[in-house]
């Protein structure tokens, strides 16, 4: 099982569009695929056509109330794609978590005891490093940074970097970043290629070599409630998003080549 958070404390760096995009083209493949929506936006789960305030139980009520989690999980109208919904309510919750023991670890220990499994879990996290998003970091096993190919793109990096490293050293020596991912590209635009070219100056093999290009019906899909996939299936999203897909899958097995080679 790979729990994958999708994390970049700048808001609009392409989050949900990727947790929702990729998670729809790996449970496509005949992945069993969870989706986490840890955002008290809901954008991931509006993005799938649910409606968050008609919506009787959230991942608040898995963090705040206890409410085991697989009594949250709903299936979407996607073979194999699974949805922990959000509410606006959530934004409440890193408050209501202040005295909660153990609260950088609630989400991780409550899908413990979860009795359904996946293959791939995404966590769509909300614009900040905040308690929600240290959840998201002690649950998952790898982060994927997207980076929006603009100006500011590179700011905040580093302490989201620092984050990461922490919570390896002290909570969860297992997450890391597997990927770094070039968003809302434009070849034409010479501020896309010096950021693109920035970023993997700073994160080597780390940056996955699809770059998801700038694509308006990526932009139209969710209020529609729809994926790339079934808004415009030959739209540029579309391909982006299938080669992103490809590229995760397989990475998945070069990791486990190489701590195979490593443990020989
Ligand atoms: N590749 C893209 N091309 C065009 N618009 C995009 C693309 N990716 C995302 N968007 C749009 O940009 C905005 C921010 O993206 P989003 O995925 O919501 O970012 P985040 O979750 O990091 O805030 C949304 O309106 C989204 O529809
Ligand atoms: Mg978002």
């Amino acid at each position: 099982m790979r729990r994958i958070a999708i994390i970049n404390q700048k808001g609009g760096s392409g989050k949900t569009t990727t947790v929702v995009n990729v998670g729809a083209a790996i449970a496509e493949a005949g992945y069993k695929v969870l989706l986490i929506d840890l955002d008290p936006q809901a954008h991931t789960t509006i993005h799938l056509g649910f409606e968050p305030f008609k919506l009787e139980k959230s991942i608040y009520d898995v963090l705040v109330n206890e409410v085991p989690i697989d009594e949250i999980i709903m299936e979407t109208h996607q073979k194999n794609l699974f949805l922990i919904p959000a509410k606006i309510e959530l934004a409440s919750a890193e408050i209501e978590m202040v005295n909660t023991i153990g609260r950088e670890i609630v989400l991780r220990e409550s899908l413990k005891k979860s009795k359904n499994s996946y293959q791939y879990i995404f966590i769509d996290c909300p614009p900040s490093l905040g308690l929600l998003t240290l959840n998201a970091l002690t649950t998952a096993s790898e982060v994927i940074i997207p980076i929006q190919a603009e100006f500011f793109a590179l700011e905040g990096l580093t302490k989201l970097v620092q984050t990461i490293q922490l919570v390896a050293e002290r909570i969860n020596p297992a997450t890391h970043i597997s990927g770094v991912l070039i968003t809302m590209y434009d070849k034409r635009k010479n501020i896309c290629k010096e950021v693109a070219e920035k970023v993997r100056k700073h994160f080597g093999k780390k940056v996955f070599k699809t770059k998801i290009r700038e694509n308006v019906k990526l932009a139209e899909a969710p209020s529609f409630g729809q994926t790339i996939f079934e808004f415009a299936s030959n739209s540029h999203g579309s391909e982006d998003y299938k080669k992103l897909a490809k590229e995760i899958i397989n990475g998945g097995r070069n990791e486990k080549k190489r701590t195979w080679k490593r443990s020989t």
